[in-house]
Formats: structure tokens, sequence, C-alpha cells
């Protein structure tokens, strides 16, 4: 885990309230499924924030970012070049799997996603992706997913795709015959409670990636503590990554 000092390359907006912003330093390696601590414009005022890393390389790394408070509002203000702090690589991340992969996501939970559908793609995994968003115009990173695996774009209002939720669509393939070996799982916690279910019920080993409110994002303050297997454990330290067995999200 390295604190880095990086300079925005990029602060786009996707559609209102939701944005991507890549940034440039020397980056360190990640797991897929790590987040980052990032400093908003704010400074000392606040406290930095948790976002999943959704891509980088050793000299830019790339967030999307949804509007929610002072924090990620103060982050829309950011242009080319201006500087600011990020910590990272933090948490445990998703393991690494080459057998057949199911990547399910929903909203800005797909952003940790991306990283896992490439690397399990690049071991030689078959890696199908369901991600879920609440409309066509909710749609993120459609393009970069499908080089990494079978999409399916799945919307709850029937805009785009598969009309419903992608924990459903998951499970017609299932029904059809796919047979995944592992369920990768981040985003609202009905969606991941949805898959959590659905792998437990057919034998799969499901990984969950959870949200809490963190204070320090590197395991020293308990703001962020959940209870796994009946016993406290911190979302930042010991996640955000759990087994599916572990939580109840
Ligand atoms: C490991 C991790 C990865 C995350 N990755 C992403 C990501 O890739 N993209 C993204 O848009 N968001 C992500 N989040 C959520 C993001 O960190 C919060 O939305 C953000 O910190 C809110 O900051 P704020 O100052 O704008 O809002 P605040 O003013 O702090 O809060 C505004 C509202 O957001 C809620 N909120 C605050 N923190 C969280 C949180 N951690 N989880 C859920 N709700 C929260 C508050 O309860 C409140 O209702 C992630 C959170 C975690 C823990
Ligand atoms: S955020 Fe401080 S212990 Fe997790």
């Amino acid at each position: 885990m390295k604190d880095i000092a990086v300079r925005v390359t990029a602060n786009e907006k996707l559609y209102d309230g939701a944005y991507i912003m890549t940034v440039e330093g020397d980056m360190p390696p990640f797991r897929p499924g790590q987040f980052a601590m990032v400093e908003t414009p704010l400074g000392e005022r606040i406290l930095r924030r948790p976002f999943g890393i959704v891509d980088a390389d050793d000299r830019s790394c790339a967030f999307i970012y949804q509007v929610k408070g002072e924090g990620t509002e103060a982050l829309t203000h950011l242009r080319y070049g201006d500087a600011l702090k990020v910590m990272m690589p933090l948490g445990n991340g998703f393991p690494l799997s080459s057998g057949k992969v199911a990547v399910v996501g929903g909203g800005f939970g797909v952003a940790p996603l991306l990283s896992v559908a490439k690397s399990c793609k690049a071991a030689g995994a078959e890696v199908r992706i369901y991600n879920g968003f609440a409309s066509v115009e909710r749609e993120m990173l459609s393009g970069l997913f499908a080089e990494y695996g079978t999409l399916t774009v799945c919307t709850d209002d029937g805009s785009a795709g598969y009309h419903g939720f992608p924990f459903a669509a998951l499970e017609s393939d299932m029904n059809d015959g796919f047979a995944p070996d592992v369920i990768m799982c981040c985003g609202p916690a009905p969606l991941m409670r949805a898959v959590k279910k659905l792998g437990e019920s057919r034998g799969i080993t499901t990984y969950l990636s959870l949200e809490q409110r963190m204070g320090c994002g590197v395991g020293a303050c308990l703001t962020c503590t959940c209870k796994v297997d009946g016993h406290n454990k911190r979302v930042c330290k010991d996640g955000p990554v759990f087994l599916s067995t572990e939580v109840q999200p």
C-alpha cells in the first residue's frame, strides 16, 4: 500500500451524477477488487473517500464515482492537472480463477469487476458477465467489459438487453447448462443477497464485495466493522471481498 501523489488526467461526466476520473502517477500493482482512499479537493477538512479501482497500470488509474454527498460533489470540480493524493491498493480483492467465472455487477458495483473479468480472462477462464443498471441511460463500461467475456447487460426497465436483474439472467443461463465454478459479485445489497442465495443453493463458491462507511481505510479506526461468521471484521482490511457463506449483505 502506498500514498501516491497523482495528477488528474480526466474527470468526465458519464451521466448526471456519475463520473469517470483518471489519474496519473507512480502506481503500485493492485489485485482486482482492491480499492483506493481518494483525497477530495476539500483536503484535510473531510476524510478521504473509498472507491473501487476500475483499472490501473504502472502510470495511471481509473475510478468511477456517483455523486452522493460533499466528498463526491467536491471531486466533480477536479480538472486536468489538479493534484491529489490516493492511497492504494487497499483490502484483499477477489481471487483469480481460470475456470468458469460468473461476474455479477449492479450499478456502480461494476467498478471493481472490470479488472476481475480482465485478469480471469488472461488466466484462461471462461468469463460471463452480468451487469445490471436501472436503464440504458445508466449503462457503464460495457464496451470494455465485452473485451473480457460474454457480456449480458440487464436493465430494470427493459430499455436495453435482458429485462430484469442480473442474478436472474445468470440463473437463466445456469438453468440452460452454464455451470460456473465461481461467482464474483459487487453491487447493491439486494443484488448481493440474491446472488448469495443463488450461489449457495447451487453449491457454487461465491464472493461478495461489501460496502461500508469508512474512516481510515487501513484497519485502524473500526468504522467499517461488520459481522463475519459471528466475529467482528473490518471491511477495509479483512475485506471488502468475503465468501458469501461468511457474511449477510
Ligand atoms: C470499498 C468501497 C468501494 C467503493 N467504491 C465505489 C465506487 O467505485 N464508486 C462509487 O461511486 N462509490 C463507491 N463506494 C461508495 C463511496 O465511497 C461513497 O459513496 C462515498 O464515500 C460518499 O462520499 P460523500 O462525501 O460524497 O458522501 P457523504 O456525505 O459521506 O455521504 C452521503 C451519503 O452516502 C452514503 N455513504 C457514504 N459512504 C458510503 C459507503 N461507503 N457506502 C455506501 N454509502 C455510503 C451516506 O450514508 C450518505 O447517505 C465505495 C465504498 C467502499 C466502502
Ligand atoms: S475504515 Fe478504519 S478500520 Fe476500516
